[in-house]
Formats: C-alpha cells, structure tokens, sequence
C-alpha cells in the first residue's frame, strides 16, 4: 500500500475567499489577498463581480480588488453565472436585492437542483423583489422600493442563508438580526466584525445593519480545511504515512473533523500560528488505530463538507460510524447521501443507507470498482483517496470535477504519495 509523506501548504479557503471578494466588493478602494483560491466556485464570484462593475487584477502572488459602494455598481450585459456554486448564488442575492437596476442570476444543472427558498424567503421579508422558478434558479431580481432589517431565526443551520442576510442587512433601513440556533461556519460575522450576542437559550444573535463601517480584510487566505481533510485521512488510512499540513485553517467552526478525529482516539499535533482575524497553523498527522463513533448531532454543521471522506475513513476503524441528521447531504452539489451509498457499495463496502445518514461498520476492505462522481469534487477526492488503500484501482467517472474547489489536488497528492 503506499503512504503519504511530507509537508503542503494548501490552496485558500474556499468559504473565506469567496467572502474576501464579496466584502472588499462593497467597500471604496483597493483590498489585495494572497492565497487567494481561483478554483471554479470562487472564479464565479469574481467574474460575477466584474460583470456588476467590480475590478480585479492578479498578478501572479496578489489579487487586488478594486471595490466601490453599491450605488456605482452596474448593470449587467447578460445574466450572471454562478456556475456550481451554492455560496456565489446565496452570498450574492443579499446584495442583489438592492440594485436599482434588474439581474438574473443562473447555475449551471447541479446548483439548479439546489433549494432557494431558504434565501428567497428571508430576502423577501426584507422586501426583495425577487422571480424564482418554483423556488430554484434562475432569478430575477426587480428593484425594490424600500428594504428593511428583519430579526430571523435560520431555519436551516446554514452559513450562506445567514451570510445573505446579514449582507441585506448592511444596506437596508434599520437593524437585522440573525439568530441561530446550531452554529455554523462564522467566516461572515468574523470578518465583518459583526457585533454578536448570546441570547438567554445560549442561540447566538449576529447584527448587521447601515451604520457599519465595512473593514478592510485585506490577508493572506488560510488554507482550505476542507482540503486538508483528504489529506488527513489518506494520513490514517495508510501505513507508515506522516504528513505535515502548514498555514492550514484552524477556525473552529470548521475544524470540527478534528473534534470527530478525538473522539475516535487519534493522536493529531496541531500548532496555531496566527489568532486573527481566522485562526490558522500546522498540522501533523500520522498513521494510526482508531475507533468508530457515532457523530454528535450538534457537530453535523461543523462537519458537514467532510462527510464524505469521513465515509472512506471509516471503513479502516474499528467498529460502527453512525451518521444521522445529516439531511442536508442531500441537497449539495449532489444527493451526497446517495453518491457515498452507491459508491460505497461499487467498491465492496457493505453500508447502510439512512434517510438522514448512513451507517457504516469498520474495518472493510475497499476493493476495485467504478465511481460516479455526478460532476461533485467532494465525492472525487473522497474516493481518489479510497483508491489509495484499495485492493483494485477505483476509477472515477470524471476527474476533473475536483476544480470546482481544489485544481491543484491531483498535483499535490502526487507530491506526497510515495509507492
Ligand atoms: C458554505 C457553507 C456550507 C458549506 C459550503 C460553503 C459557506 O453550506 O457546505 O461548502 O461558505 O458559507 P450551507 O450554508 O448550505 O450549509
């Protein structure tokens, strides 16, 4: 079996670049970035950007973004495109409800599958004049004549349906508040400086309103943690592995794979090298025994991008993983409950499929087989790994849907694979 040894640095994260952009959109002046993730997601949201009058140049090391306050947007030539990607069309629609002109914002076959109403609804309380088609993509946005803040409790535990809002928020007449009950990636209110409350159940309570000074957050990007994440478990899954992941996202909102990893006994060395304003350090992993668990139902957010991988992980512990209330699996860039089931079973493994999960009993032996990866880069890398500890060669039906968040994978797992 080969092993995976040595050191990375990753691509920036995906949730903060994208946000980097959005924010330094809608603020006057120039806010550079380094490590900034030009993988097919975050592309979107700059060419979306651009298309709304919003500059960027990249030479080469910085990306510069020259923005301006949303009176000087324009309108668009042509429909925006948000390709597959679920935060562009979410993030962005809390701004589109205030222009003065009309928009249209597309996707490409998956993100039209994806549900809208989470944010359709909380914008049109705010007095978005918003067109769906049956609550999906495309949408028209229409002027409105006035936008006013909301309290809103999220229905949904979601990052994008919470970022939306306290983006309308900043523009529109008095106070919005966005309380949530389970908590979520807290990119938005951290880099915002949002102020944030704890309300009497413990449910946090974030504000936005016109009086806010948007900062610049001008940075360099820490490494994507959902990246990392292949690596970690190529890492446990692979005798004699040890690898070191530096300058990697230690935002505890999205390091809850890590919290998982504890709970299953393993040893993981982890060494912060920066606080603010997101935390960031060093990773070292090495191959070890571990036990499966049943998740925790209040980490399901925190985790809920490495669910897939955490499937592959799996199959070398020993004992039962137990997903349950992980419903919003099957709503992301595919029904990601299904594609894990399905291809689970392609190479040998014997899993049980829940409405809201899937079970699985460890230790298995992945063998040979076919993957669909239905065009979803986390189910790609999930089993590019799998292929690494499989008895057979597992081969996926489309490689090089992996762009859509990490271009470089391919190239840096052969960096560290060694045979
Ligand atoms: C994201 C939030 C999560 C996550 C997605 C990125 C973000 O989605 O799955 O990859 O950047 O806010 P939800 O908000 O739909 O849970």
């Amino acid at each position: 079996m080969p092993k995976v040894v040595g050191q990375i640095s990753l691509p920036g994260d995906k949730s903060i670049s994208h946000r980097a952009a959005l924010f330094s959109a809608i603020r006057s002046g120039v806010s550079t970035f380094r490590n900034f993730n030009f993988n097919r997601d975050c592309s979107a949201t700059l060419s979306c950007l651009r298309q709304l009058g919003v500059e960027h140049a990249f030479d080469g090391r910085e990306l510069r973004i020259s923005g301006k306050p949303l009176e000087k947007w324009q309108a668009p030539e042509d429909a925006l495109n948000a390709q597959n990607s679920g935060t562009t069309s979410r993030l962005i629609s809390g701004l589109l409800i205030h222009l003065p002109f009309e928009t249209r914002l597309l996707g490409d076959a998956s993100l039209s599958r994806r549900p809208m109403q989470r944010i359709i609804e909380p914008l049109q309380k705010m007095g978005g004049n918003i067109e769906a088609t049956d609550g999906h993509l495309p949408l028209n946005f229409y002027p409105a004549s006035q936008i006013h803040g909301i309290e809103y409790p999220l229905p949904v535990a979601s990052a994008q349906v919470k970022s939306a809002v306290l983006l309308a928020g900043l523009f529109a007449e008095g106070q919005t508040v966005v309380v949530e009950k389970t908590p979520t990636r807290d990119h938005t209110e951290r880099l915002l400086r949002l102020p944030v409350e704890e309300d009497a159940q413990g449910h946090k309570r974030i504000y936005s309103s016109p009086q806010m000074e948007i900062p610049d957050i001008s940075m360099t990007i820490p490494g994507d943690f959902s990246s990392a994440a292949f690596f970690i478990v190529a890492a446990l899954i692979l005798p004699g592995s040890d690898l070191r992941i530096q300058n990697v996202s230690l935002n505890p909102t999205r390091t809850g794979l890590l919290d998982v990893l504890r709970k299953m006994g393993v040893q993981v060395e982890i060494r912060v090298t920066q606080k603010t304003p997101e935390p960031m350090g060093e990773i070292r992993i090495v191959h070890q025994n571990f036990k499966n668990i049943t998740i925790p139902p209040e980490l399901i957010p925190n985790i809920i991008d490495e669910i897939p991988v955490l499937s592959i992980l799996a199959t070398a512990g020993q004992g039962v993983l137990e997903v349950r209330n992980a419903r919003e699996l099957r709503v992301k860039e595919s029904d990601r409950i299904r594609a894990i089931v399905e291809n689970l079973r392609n190479v040998g493994v014997r899993i049980e499929e829940l409405e809201d999960g899937f079970i699985l009993e460890g230790p298995q032996s992945l063998k040979g087989g076919r993957v669909t990866t239905y065009g979803d880069h986390r189910i790609a890398m999930s089993f590019a790994v799998a292929n690494l500890a499989a008895e057979g060669e597992i081969l996926l039906d489309d490689p090089r849907c992996v762009d859509v968040s990490f271009p470089q994978f391919w190239e840096l797992l052969k960096q560290v694979v060694q045979v």
